[in-house]
């Protein structure tokens, strides 16, 4: 596993630029998804960048930050840095985690593969998706012993449930993240304007093709018949894309119509509105895995949470693309960390873009912190390489913020005031 430390890794930089080497990955955030949205098709990036409605959440996931000033403090000997962190029993090279998103072969062909082996290339977590584009056992596969997760969407079918979890433990992950926060998908206008779900040419539904119970569900007929499309060229294109994605032989799944069986039958039962806090005990029956909230904005279910015994909440508002107008990550920290009273730990994401959100992050309580979109767009531009260079700026960045604020670790990071503006 590759360990470098920040001051190396400006070194590398600038050593390759003398030669006259640019980085791939900008390390301006805003360059970064500027240079990516060139590298990717409209639709994809108006899927993995957009949110819902009119992204007034992912613009105060940014402006949350904001709030709170770092008071950097002087003459504290910060020669000997150290970010390692242990989250749920793991030790960890810093506080940060790759949070799970679909649809990545949307952003790259090698998808979840190549950021998994990113990953385990520095040891940083990987929140395997619901919605991936490989099937979790060959993500798992390019990892080693990096840590791993599986975030699960509650489907409306509870054998397929309990198929995620039993697979999940099988390919080592060490902890189910339950997206509470997504029993519908949110009203995203890009995605509504370009009348586009990448699930429809059979994108991002590899956990639930390769899984044997959803073979099974696919074979029984559909209670409710769905509407036909009109046949269209576009119509028979996305059959073709959905027979091609699916699993075995183009020509047989097109006789059979196995693409567009998989298609349908996940619309039909990826997802259960009606779950409440007296579904939980379901997962706790039949997994012994940690079980990690994810979604929570509320104290109060925070407090929630803990009633049910679950092993760790993580603040999101799924990078505010669910509920538009909704409450900041990083505003809804101090509540929440408060109601958890150090009970279990506290992750987070949604807006996260550097060193310096990460530091306040832990300033204000937060265990560690999820990546997302940012590691999406290096995968864009770069594949692997490109989701590794990002997790050593991340890092770099975290590492100089924090030295130069006057802290030599975490610990440092925690019981350090933050100004509130
Ligand atoms: C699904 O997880 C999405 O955010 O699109």
């Amino acid at each position: 596993m590759r360990k470098i430390t920040a001051v190396e890794r400006q070194r590398e930089i600038f050593i390759r630029g003398a030669a006259g080497i640019r980085p791939v990955i900008p390390a301006d955030p805003v360059l970064l998804a500027g240079k990516a949205r060139l590298q990717m098709k409209p639709e994809a990036w108006a899927y993995i960048a957009g949110g819902a409605g009119q992204e007034q959440t992912m613009v105060a996931n940014h402006s949350g930050f904001n709030r709170w000033k770092i008071i950097p403090r002087m003459l504290r000997d910060v020669s000997m840095r150290d970010i390692s962190t242990t989250l749920l029993g793991h030790t960890l090279p810093a506080p940060l985690f790759l949070a799970p998103i679909g649809v990545l072969e949307m952003a790259h062909p090698s998808a979840d593969r190549a950021v998994a082996a990113a990953a385990g290339s520095l040891g940083v977590p990987y929140v395997f998706s619901n919605q991936a584009s490989f099937p979790m056992e060959e993500t798992a596969a390019v990892m080693g012993n990096t840590p791993r997760f599986f975030q699960l969407y509650w489907s409306q079918s509870d054998d397929l449930v309990v198929s995620f979890l039993e697979r999940a433990k099988a390919c080592g992950c060490t902890g189910i993240v339950v997206t509470l926060d997504t029993t519908m998908l949110g009203w995203r206008a890009r995605d509504i304007d370009f009348a586009a779900l990448p699930f429809l040419k059979g994108m991002g539904i590899a956990q639930y093709t390769s899984d044997p119970v959803f073979q099974q569900i696919m074979e029984t007929p559909d209670p409710v018949p769905q509407a036909k499309p009109q046949i269209t060229l576009e119509a028979i294109r996305t059959l073709i894309q959905a027979t091609r994605r699916h699993p075995g032989n183009f020509w047989t799944n097109l006789k059979t119509g196995a693409g567009l069986r998989a298609v349908r039958t996940f619309i039909r039962i990826y997802s259960r509105p009606n779950i409440t806090w007296k579904d939980l005990p379901f997962l706790r029956k039949h997994t012994d895995l940690p079980i990690i909230l994810k979604g929570v904005l509320h104290p109060d279910d925070a407090r929630k949470a803990l009633d049910y015994g679950v092993d760790a909440v993580y603040v999101s508002n799924h990078g505010g693309r669910q509920v538009d107008g909704a409450l900041s990550a990083i505003e809804a920290l101090p509540g929440i960390v408060e109601a958890i009273r150090q009970k279990v730990p506290v992750l987070i994401d949604s807006g996260f873009r550097g060193g310096a959100d990460v530091f306040k992050a832990l300033a204000l309580g937060a265990t560690a912190v999820g990546i997302g979109r940012p590691y999406c767009y290096a995968l864009a531009l770069d594949g692997q390489a490109g989701v590794a260079d990002l997790l050593a700026n991340w890092m770099a960045d975290l590492e100089l913020t924090m030295g130069l604020a006057g802290c030599k670790n975490l610990e440092e990071i925690r019981t350090c005031e933050l100004a509130s503006a």
